[in-house]
């Protein structure tokens, strides 16, 4: 790859706005928040945490009944989040430290209180009933199909007044679109231009797969077993192959449309989430020249802690994209446990900075969410606080997603600084202790092992945009890959085990010696050692032929 993009080698951080910083004291984090927080971002020095891109989660009007990702007005902002003009200074701030900004676009459903739903709904004849995706299906008592809500119950709401079934694949109040009505799209564009005119650099696009349905409305086949795990095989939306409510072959037409629009503009970007029975197959589908510039790759959100399994993923990653596309790494987002707990009580810490140290040395845009650069942890949520609608309706065999999106943890004073006001969700009790304040100054905290690595990887070029290559394939104990550009060779060794681990490659070193730029047993700048070194346990350590 020759030329290479800033969505490719940049760092993007996912900020969840509601929880981020809140600048006027209702309890509810804001642009103005964030605007006050983006040196701590980057300022442009390895002071700073030097992200290259910040991911909002959405920003606009909204019932807030699935926290934001039901938006009622898709070319304003919430009022509890701010203004338009709050929002152009946040850009403008955010580009003069080198920070682009990326938003989230809803666009598979609105909220039911949408003007552009509430008219669809009003009646049959509305100019905007086809704009949703209504069906007679068998009268009041039989919906049009067997699809069901990803959130639970059925996929259809049937409406009394109108005497038709509505589609949802997330919550009544988030009712499907009709993208395959030409005037739908246009208007999509349209928010998609308003944005960009604004200058944004980018898109995040929810659900992007699941934006075309059946235009048969065909069943779902059923899905007996959920073999990766089991437990699944008792939700009702997991128990059927969803190749007719999602992943539709139309879809392309579609992602084409938006890239051309998207390249009118230079330097912007897209990245689609999909959730799929074929996760990998769809995302490596749907990115590359002519479509969505990156897609997401769950895979570590539930790769269990084994260097084995890391690498397999990896493997299968790197086998799927074509010549042409990009990879992405997650450990964490707004929908899934943070990574810091799902590691275990005793090792997390250490488990941590391999986590991280892996997510930012291999070949592919790594997305970082808020918080996990202190080890932020999973906080327990009582029932009564509950917001997350998942978690109300499935308490308490799942409890939901409120437990990774709690407040920021800035510093030690109430609210851990995220608020002077009770916040929206309650902070967790560790925050005295993990904060930003506490961890900035101290040369050893994982905040400084974040930005080291940020760092590390901005001088880098063959972590930025080099080839990857496995060292020592099948290793149980530790994953070690290099990194290769024509002009450099990196290696990175991660020691996932709580005991020493031995080097030993399945194929020829490419160099004699090597000088370590990183590691977390204290050997920064030494040269390695002989042919088969040793790592201590969990071992972090980058290392550059010499
Ligand atoms: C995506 C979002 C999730 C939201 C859902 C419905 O999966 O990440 O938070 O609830 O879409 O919009």
């Amino acid at each position: 790859m020759g030329d290479i993009a800033w969505w490719q080698e940049g760092v993007i951080y996912q900020i969840y706005p509601l929880s981020f910083a809140d600048s006027n004291g209702d309890g509810m984090g804001d642009l103005r928040g964030i605007i006050s927080r983006l040196d701590y971002l980057n300022d442009g020095t390895p002071a700073s945490l030097g992200v290259d891109a910040i991911w909002l989660s959405p920003v606009y009007p909204s019932p807030l009944r699935d926290c934001g990702y039901d938006v009622s007005d898709y070319t304003d902002i919430a009022p509890a989040m701010g203004t338009l003009a709050d929002f152009d200074e946040l850009v403008d701030r955010a580009h003069a430290r080198g920070i682009r900004v990326i938003l989230d676009l809803v666009l598979n459903h609105t909220s039911d209180q949408h003007p552009w739903f509430v008219a669809s709904r009003s009646s049959r004849d509305n100019p905007r009933r086809d704009w949703y995706l209504w069906h007679d299906g068998g009268g009041p008592r039989r919906p049009p199909n067997n699809w069901r809500s990803r959130f639970g119950g059925r996929a259809w709401t049937w409406d009394a007044a109108t005497r038709q079934w509505y589609m949802h694949g997330f919550l009544p109040e988030q009712p499907d679109v009709n993208w395959r009505n030409p005037q739908v799209k246009a208007a999509m564009w349209e928010v998609v231009r308003f944005w960009l005119d604004r200058g944004v650099d980018g898109f995040r696009l929810d659900v992007v797969n699941h934006y075309i349905k059946d235009d048969q409305w065909r069943d779902n086949p059923t899905r007996w077993w959920y073999r990766e795990s089991p437990l699944r095989s008792l939700i009702a939306y997991d128990r059927q192959w969803h190749i007719y409510d999602r992943d539709r072959p139309a879809l392309k037409d579609v992602l084409r449309e938006f890239r051309q629009l998207l390249d009118a503009y230079p330097e912007r970007m897209s990245v689609g989430e999909i959730s799929s029975d074929d996760p990998l197959g769809v995302a490596a589908a749907l990115c590359g020249p002519e479509l969505l510039h990156l897609t997401f790759n769950f895979a570590f959100t539930h790769t269990p802690w084994r260097a084995a399994a890391f690498q397999e993923a990896i493997r299968r990653w790197e086998a799927a994209l074509g010549p042409g596309s990009w990879p992405t790494y997650t450990l964490s987002n707004h929908d899934v446990p943070r990574h810091y707990s799902r590691y275990g009580r005793r090792a997390a810490a250490r488990r941590a900075r391999v986590a991280a140290a892996m997510l930012l040395t291999l070949r592919g845009t790594p997305f970082l969410y808020y918080g996990e650069e202190i080890g932020m942890r999973e906080t327990a949520i009582p029932r009564r606080e509950l917001v997350d609608p998942v978690g109300k309706r499935y308490w308490p065999f799942y409890r939901g997603r409120d437990g990774c999106r709690t407040p920021m943890q800035w510093d030690a004073t109430a609210q851990a600084g995220f608020s002077t006001a009770r916040p929206w969700l309650r902070v967790n009790e560790d925050y005295m202790r993990r904060n930003v304040a506490a961890q900035r100054d101290d040369p050893n905290s994982l905040l400084s092992f974040y930005r080291q690595l940020i760092w590390l990887r901005k001088a880098t070029p063959a972590l930025r945009r080099g080839r990857y290559e496995p060292f020592q394939e099948g290793a149980r104990e530790s994953l070690s890959f290099l990194r290769h550009t024509a002009e450099q060779t990196v290696l990175v060794v991660l020691n996932f085990a709580d005991r020493p681990t031995r080097l030993v490659p399945d194929r020829p070193w490419p160099s004699r010696r090597w000088r370590v730029l990183l590691s977390t047993a204290g050997r920064n700048g030494e040269e390695l050692p002989g042919l088969a070194p040793v790592f201590a346990p969990y071992e972090v350590c980058i290392m550059e032929a010499l």
